[in-house]
Protein backbone atom coordinates (compact mmCIF):
# COMPACT_ATOMS: atom_id res chain seq x y z
CA UNK A 1 0.00 0.00 0.00
CA UNK A 2 1.31 3.64 -0.70
CA UNK A 3 0.00 5.96 1.48
CA UNK A 4 -2.25 9.17 0.55
CA UNK A 5 -0.93 12.55 1.36
CA UNK A 6 -2.49 15.08 3.09
CA UNK A 7 -1.66 18.40 1.52
CA UNK A 8 -0.93 20.97 4.02
CA UNK A 9 -0.42 23.06 1.84
CA UNK A 10 -3.34 23.31 -0.51
CA UNK A 11 -5.43 23.00 2.64
CA UNK A 12 -3.97 25.82 4.67
CA UNK A 13 -4.68 28.02 1.08
CA UNK A 14 -8.70 26.97 1.55
CA UNK A 15 -8.08 28.39 4.78
CA UNK A 16 -6.18 31.50 4.38
CA UNK A 17 -9.38 31.72 1.38
CA UNK A 18 -11.86 31.54 4.55
CA UNK A 19 -9.72 34.37 6.74
CA UNK A 20 -10.14 36.37 3.72
CA UNK A 21 -13.43 36.45 3.20
CA UNK A 22 -14.13 37.02 7.19
CA UNK A 23 -11.35 39.86 6.80
CA UNK A 24 -13.74 41.39 4.50
CA UNK A 25 -16.68 41.32 6.52
CA UNK A 26 -14.93 43.10 9.44
CA UNK A 27 -13.41 45.36 7.18
CA UNK A 28 -17.04 46.24 5.73
CA UNK A 29 -17.90 46.87 9.74
CA UNK A 30 -14.97 49.23 10.09
CA UNK A 31 -12.64 46.86 11.97
CA UNK A 32 -9.57 45.61 10.47
CA UNK A 33 -7.76 42.70 12.34
CA UNK A 34 -4.39 43.46 14.19
CA UNK A 35 -1.26 40.84 14.61
CA UNK A 36 1.45 42.03 16.90
CA UNK A 37 4.29 39.92 16.14
CA UNK A 38 7.30 40.65 18.76
CA UNK A 39 10.66 39.39 17.71
CA UNK A 40 13.86 39.48 19.77
CA UNK A 41 17.20 38.61 18.84
CA UNK A 42 18.38 37.30 15.88
CA UNK A 43 18.09 33.84 15.54
CA UNK A 44 18.09 33.23 12.06
CA UNK A 45 14.52 30.25 12.73
CA UNK A 46 12.90 32.54 14.26
CA UNK A 47 13.59 35.43 11.34
CA UNK A 48 12.13 32.99 8.79
CA UNK A 49 9.23 31.76 10.59
CA UNK A 50 8.15 35.52 11.59
CA UNK A 51 8.77 36.76 8.15
CA UNK A 52 6.05 33.79 6.76
CA UNK A 53 3.65 34.86 9.44
CA UNK A 54 3.70 38.52 8.50
CA UNK A 55 3.42 37.82 4.82
CA UNK A 56 0.53 35.55 5.26
CA UNK A 57 -0.87 38.22 7.20
CA UNK A 58 -0.80 40.46 4.74
CA UNK A 59 -2.31 37.84 1.73
CA UNK A 60 -4.93 37.22 3.83
CA UNK A 61 -6.19 41.02 5.02
CA UNK A 62 -4.96 41.33 8.73
CA UNK A 63 -2.69 44.25 9.76
CA UNK A 64 0.71 43.14 11.00
CA UNK A 65 3.01 44.82 13.66
CA UNK A 66 6.01 43.51 13.19
CA UNK A 67 8.29 44.93 16.29
CA UNK A 68 12.31 43.90 16.20
CA UNK A 69 14.14 43.96 19.20
CA UNK A 70 17.86 43.86 20.31
CA UNK A 71 18.95 40.10 21.81
CA UNK A 72 19.60 42.70 24.52
CA UNK A 73 16.45 43.95 25.41
CA UNK A 74 15.13 43.68 29.43
CA UNK A 75 12.22 41.28 30.50
CA UNK A 76 11.31 44.64 31.87
CA UNK A 77 10.99 46.38 28.62
CA UNK A 78 9.74 43.58 26.85
CA UNK A 79 6.85 43.34 29.62
CA UNK A 80 6.28 47.33 29.22
CA UNK A 81 5.31 46.77 25.42
CA UNK A 82 3.08 43.63 25.64
CA UNK A 83 0.89 45.50 28.29
CA UNK A 84 1.17 48.22 25.98
CA UNK A 85 -0.23 45.65 22.94
CA UNK A 86 -2.91 44.85 25.60
CA UNK A 87 -4.29 48.10 25.85
CA UNK A 88 -4.22 48.58 21.90
CA UNK A 89 -7.81 48.44 20.50
CA UNK A 90 -6.60 47.92 16.89
CA UNK A 91 -4.36 44.90 17.99
CA UNK A 92 -6.34 42.12 18.37
CA UNK A 93 -3.68 39.19 18.71
CA UNK A 94 -0.15 38.81 20.41
CA UNK A 95 2.81 36.64 19.29
CA UNK A 96 5.93 36.73 21.03
CA UNK A 97 8.09 34.32 18.83
CA UNK A 98 9.78 31.60 21.17
CA UNK A 99 12.73 31.31 21.83
CA UNK A 100 13.61 34.30 23.87
CA UNK A 101 17.58 35.43 24.99
CA UNK A 102 18.05 33.92 28.21
CA UNK A 103 17.75 36.98 29.98
CA UNK A 104 13.89 36.70 29.54
CA UNK A 105 11.62 34.41 31.43
CA UNK A 106 9.56 33.20 28.48
CA UNK A 107 6.59 32.18 30.88
CA UNK A 108 6.44 35.47 32.79
CA UNK A 109 6.04 37.10 28.85
CA UNK A 110 3.58 34.58 27.78
CA UNK A 111 1.33 35.13 31.02
CA UNK A 112 1.43 39.03 30.67
CA UNK A 113 -0.44 39.12 26.92
CA UNK A 114 -4.38 39.31 27.55
CA UNK A 115 -5.41 35.67 27.44
CA UNK A 116 -8.07 36.82 24.98
CA UNK A 117 -5.32 37.91 22.48
CA UNK A 118 -3.08 34.77 22.71
CA UNK A 119 -3.25 33.93 19.18
CA UNK A 120 -0.96 31.38 19.81
CA UNK A 121 -2.50 29.84 22.41
CA UNK A 122 0.16 29.69 24.76
CA UNK A 123 -0.67 31.49 28.19
CA UNK A 124 -1.75 29.19 31.17
CA UNK A 125 -5.17 30.45 30.46
CA UNK A 126 -5.49 29.14 27.03
CA UNK A 127 -4.18 25.70 28.33
CA UNK A 128 -6.34 25.25 30.90
CA UNK A 129 -9.13 26.31 28.59
CA UNK A 130 -8.38 23.33 26.55
CA UNK A 131 -7.99 21.11 29.29
CA UNK A 132 -11.46 21.93 31.07
CA UNK A 133 -13.21 22.05 27.49
CA UNK A 134 -13.95 26.05 27.51
CA UNK A 135 -13.89 28.15 24.48
CA UNK A 136 -9.56 29.85 24.34
CA UNK A 137 -7.10 29.85 21.65
CA UNK A 138 -6.17 26.72 20.55
CA UNK A 139 -2.16 26.07 19.98
CA UNK A 140 -1.82 26.38 16.50
CA UNK A 141 0.45 23.34 15.09
CA UNK A 142 -1.91 21.05 16.71
CA UNK A 143 -5.09 22.77 15.76
CA UNK A 144 -3.63 22.43 12.34
CA UNK A 145 -3.16 18.68 12.87
CA UNK A 146 -6.82 18.58 13.76
CA UNK A 147 -7.38 20.60 10.62
CA UNK A 148 -6.03 17.66 8.21
CA UNK A 149 -7.72 15.20 10.41
CA UNK A 150 -11.28 16.90 9.72
CA UNK A 151 -9.66 17.16 6.27
CA UNK A 152 -9.81 13.20 5.74
CA UNK A 153 -13.31 12.20 6.83
CA UNK A 154 -11.72 12.30 10.83
CA UNK A 155 -14.28 14.23 12.61
CA UNK A 156 -15.36 11.89 15.82
CA UNK A 157 -12.34 9.81 16.82
CA UNK A 158 -14.40 7.59 18.94
CA UNK A 159 -13.12 3.84 19.16
CA UNK A 160 -9.59 5.10 17.32
CA UNK A 161 -6.35 5.35 19.18
CA UNK A 162 -3.69 8.03 18.80
CA UNK A 163 -0.43 7.86 19.68
CA UNK A 164 1.28 11.59 20.04
CA UNK A 165 5.15 11.11 20.42
CA UNK A 166 6.53 14.50 22.01
CA UNK A 167 5.22 16.14 24.85
CA UNK A 168 5.81 19.93 24.42
CA UNK A 169 3.40 22.41 25.60
CA UNK A 170 3.05 24.04 22.69
CA UNK A 171 2.51 20.76 20.58
CA UNK A 172 2.27 17.88 22.52
CA UNK A 173 0.47 18.21 25.48
CA UNK A 174 -2.50 20.03 23.03
CA UNK A 175 -2.75 17.75 20.70
CA UNK A 176 -3.51 15.09 23.66
CA UNK A 177 -5.67 17.31 24.77
CA UNK A 178 -7.48 17.84 21.37
CA UNK A 179 -7.48 14.60 20.27
CA UNK A 180 -9.03 13.26 23.93
CA UNK A 181 -12.10 16.41 23.03
CA UNK A 182 -12.59 14.39 19.88
CA UNK A 183 -13.29 11.17 21.76
CA UNK A 184 -10.01 9.66 20.98
CA UNK A 185 -7.31 7.39 23.04
CA UNK A 186 -4.79 8.75 23.39
CA UNK A 187 -1.45 7.77 24.40
CA UNK A 188 1.29 10.48 25.35
CA UNK A 189 5.31 8.85 24.78
CA UNK A 190 8.43 11.30 24.37
CA UNK A 191 11.59 9.94 22.75
CA UNK A 192 12.69 7.84 25.85
CA UNK A 193 9.50 5.57 26.01
CA UNK A 194 10.19 2.33 26.44
CA UNK A 195 9.77 -0.01 23.55
CA UNK A 196 8.04 3.52 21.52
CA UNK A 197 6.93 0.71 18.72
CA UNK A 198 4.82 -1.56 20.54
CA UNK A 199 2.65 1.39 21.57
CA UNK A 200 2.95 2.88 17.78
CA UNK A 201 1.72 -0.12 16.22
CA UNK A 202 -1.42 -0.20 17.79
CA UNK A 203 -2.33 3.09 16.63
CA UNK A 204 -4.68 4.45 14.15
CA UNK A 205 -3.01 8.12 14.26
CA UNK A 206 0.12 8.84 14.93
CA UNK A 207 1.39 12.28 15.54
CA UNK A 208 5.14 12.79 15.68
CA UNK A 209 6.61 15.76 17.54
CA UNK A 210 9.93 15.37 18.52
CA UNK A 211 12.64 17.09 16.35
CA UNK A 212 14.47 14.56 15.50
CA UNK A 213 14.70 12.46 12.18
CA UNK A 214 13.44 9.26 11.82
CA UNK A 215 11.44 8.76 15.80
CA UNK A 216 9.02 6.65 13.20
CA UNK A 217 10.04 4.09 11.07
CA UNK A 218 7.95 1.93 8.72
CA UNK A 219 8.03 -1.11 11.67
CA UNK A 220 6.64 0.98 14.06
CA UNK A 221 3.30 1.83 11.67
CA UNK A 222 -0.04 -0.37 11.93
CA UNK A 223 -1.02 -0.49 8.03
CA UNK A 224 -3.54 2.03 6.99
CA UNK A 225 -2.39 4.38 10.21
CA UNK A 226 -2.79 7.90 9.97
CA UNK A 227 0.69 9.77 10.32
CA UNK A 228 0.93 13.21 10.96
CA UNK A 229 4.44 14.73 10.84
CA UNK A 230 5.14 17.71 13.03
CA UNK A 231 9.10 17.78 12.82
CA UNK A 232 11.35 19.94 10.87
CA UNK A 233 14.66 18.55 10.56
CA UNK A 234 17.48 18.75 8.28
CA UNK A 235 19.14 15.26 7.10
CA UNK A 236 22.97 14.84 5.71
CA UNK A 237 22.10 16.62 2.22
CA UNK A 238 20.99 19.82 4.22
CA UNK A 239 17.33 19.11 2.71
CA UNK A 240 14.29 19.74 5.05
CA UNK A 241 12.80 16.40 6.51
CA UNK A 242 10.45 15.54 9.20
CA UNK A 243 10.43 12.84 12.31
CA UNK A 244 9.03 10.12 9.87
CA UNK A 245 10.91 8.08 7.70
CA UNK A 246 8.64 9.04 4.72
CA UNK A 247 10.03 6.72 2.38
CA UNK A 248 9.72 3.79 4.43
CA UNK A 249 6.66 4.92 6.50
CA UNK A 250 4.28 5.90 3.08
CA UNK A 251 5.04 2.32 2.33
CA UNK A 252 2.68 1.15 5.35
CA UNK A 253 0.76 4.12 6.15
CA UNK A 254 -3.30 4.61 4.52
CA UNK A 255 -2.73 8.25 5.22
CA UNK A 256 0.72 10.54 5.35
CA UNK A 257 1.30 14.51 5.84
CA UNK A 258 5.17 15.36 4.03
CA UNK A 259 7.69 17.88 4.89
CA UNK A 260 7.73 20.11 3.92
CA UNK A 261 4.39 21.11 2.62
CA UNK A 262 2.46 19.21 5.60
CA UNK A 263 1.87 20.98 9.46
CA UNK A 264 3.90 23.46 8.86
CA UNK A 265 2.03 25.60 6.66
CA UNK A 266 -1.35 24.85 8.64
CA UNK A 267 0.69 26.17 12.17
CA UNK A 268 0.53 29.74 9.68
CA UNK A 269 -3.01 29.24 8.89
CA UNK A 270 -4.19 28.48 12.25
CA UNK A 271 -2.56 31.71 13.49
CA UNK A 272 -4.75 33.64 11.24
CA UNK A 273 -7.74 32.03 11.88
CA UNK A 274 -7.02 32.52 15.52
CA UNK A 275 -6.70 36.32 14.76
CA UNK A 276 -9.79 36.50 12.75
CA UNK A 277 -11.75 34.99 15.22
CA UNK A 278 -9.97 37.28 18.14
CA UNK A 279 -11.53 40.53 16.36
CA UNK A 280 -14.54 38.94 15.59
CA UNK A 281 -15.23 38.41 19.54
CA UNK A 282 -13.94 41.69 19.81
CA UNK A 283 -11.03 41.46 21.62
N1 LIG B 1 8.65 29.13 18.06
C1 LIG B 1 8.51 27.95 17.42
N2 LIG B 1 7.21 27.75 17.08
C2 LIG B 1 6.54 28.82 17.53
C3 LIG B 1 5.17 29.19 17.48
O1 LIG B 1 4.30 28.51 16.96
N3 LIG B 1 4.88 30.39 18.06
C4 LIG B 1 5.82 31.17 18.64
N4 LIG B 1 5.42 32.30 19.19
N5 LIG B 1 7.08 30.85 18.71
C5 LIG B 1 7.44 29.68 18.15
Amino acid sequence: MTARLIDGKALSAQLRDGVARRCSALKARGVTPGLAVILVGDDPASQVYVRNKVKACEDAGIRSVLERHDATLTEAALLARVQALNADPAIHGILVQLPLPAQIDSHKVIEAIAPGKDVDGFHVASAGALMVGRPGFRPCTPYGCMKMLESIGMTDLRGKHAVVIGRSNIVGKPMAMLLLAANATVTICHSGTADLGALTRQADIVVAAVGKRKVLTAGMVKPGAVVIDVGMNRDEAGKLCGDVDFDGVREVAGWITPVPGGVGPMTIAMLLVNTVESTERGA
